[in-house]
């Protein structure tokens, strides 16, 4: 039976063990809190307001995804949350405490590859540790627990040009979550990755999450892959970059690629892309045509 607009968002709503596991949620403390954060750079022709009063609280092992448009501020956030970048108003907090400026509390995941390519993996994962002082040796007995954890124990001695653009990730991850954050924040780390491995990364994130008491906040331009991670997925819009809404996705846990298909996920696509997507008001007739065999005519 092919379903309507209407009767798909139904399954918006969550099931009474959805509700219940949001619910259970809730009640956990809160790491992270942004209140009314505003972030303005200097423009040519006056300020441009990349952020306006972004106000978000995150629970303790809770996953939230942040989605929207380039250019609506998804960087600059998650930039100002890892303490690379000031606000102009607002403030953070984590476990309750007013802080600011970069600190092992959080630890941050790039979508370009960012690991020492002079140090192996196991000296790239021990990096942070040693740095807050930790003795070579029991930096070493971590950073194999965390190799091991991320399914790397065979390529430690490795150094970042011999691993593949996942294995990488993987190391970066290894390496965000060795100095135990509270909070670990992704920047569209699979962005650069072909869609198979990406898929396969999706599910070792939750995997690796399942493991570890760590609060994810993960930037994603890819709707799908919001959908099959997150608890709640943070809608941005652009000009300036404001909270459009917050989902709490319906799609029930342990997540597998099967669900895709199942009317939640696709409820909850379908709302996305409303949100994301607006219908062009232009009919295509209306548009301007290029004429590109005017312009190339010399080019074969
Ligand atoms: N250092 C800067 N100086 C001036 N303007 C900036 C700076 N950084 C970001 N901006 C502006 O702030 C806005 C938000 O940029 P940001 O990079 O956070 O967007 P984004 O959502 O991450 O985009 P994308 O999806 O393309 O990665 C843009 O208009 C951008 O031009
Ligand atoms: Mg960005």
């Amino acid at each position: 039976m092919v379903k309507t607009s209407d009767t798909l968002l139904d399954h918006l709503r969550p099931s009474p063990v959805v509700a219940a596991r949001f619910a259970k949620i809730k009640e956990r403390p809160v790491v992270l809190e942004i209140d009314r954060l505003g972030r303005q750079f200097p423009g040519e022709h006056g300020p441009i307001t990349a952020l306006r009063d972004i106000s978000l609280q995150v629970h303790r092992r809770e996953l939230v995804c942040v989605i929207g448009p380039s250019g609506c501020g998804k960087s600059t956030l998650i930039r100002i949350i890892a303490g690379l970048d000031d606000p102009t108003s607002g403030r953070m907090l984590v476990d309750g405490k007013e802080t600011s400026g970069p600190c092992p509390e959080r630890g941050m995941v790039f979508q370009g590859y960012t690991l020492f390519p002079w140090l192996t993996v196991k000296r790239n994962v021990m990096f942070g540790l040693q740095m807050a002082g930790r003795p070579a040796s029991e930096a070493e007995r971590e950073a194999r627990q965390w190799i091991d954890l991320v399914g790397l124990s065979k390529f430690s001695d490795n150094y970042p040009h011999q691993l593949s653009g996942g294995m990488k990730q993987r190391v970066a991850i290894a390496r965000a979550l060795a100095p135990n954050p509270r909070v670990l924040l992704m920047d569209e780390p699979f962005g650069a990755l072909d869609a198979q491995t990406r898929a396969q990364m999706q599910s070792h994130l939750l995997e690796i999450w399942r493991n570890v008491d760590v609060t994810i906040l993960f930037i994603t331009h890819d709707l799908d892959e919001a959908i099959f991670l997150a608890d709640r997925i943070v809608v941005l819009k652009a000009n300036p970059g404001e909270i459009q809404e917050i989902i709490e996705v319906p799609v029930p846990r342990p997540r597998s690629l099967d669900q895709v298909h199942s009317p939640e996920f696709q409820a909850t696509r379908r709302r996305l892309d409303e949100l994301i997507h607006p219908k062009l008001h232009t009919p295509a007739e209306h548009l301007p045509i290029i004429r590109l065999t005017q312009a190339g005519d010399d080019v074969e």
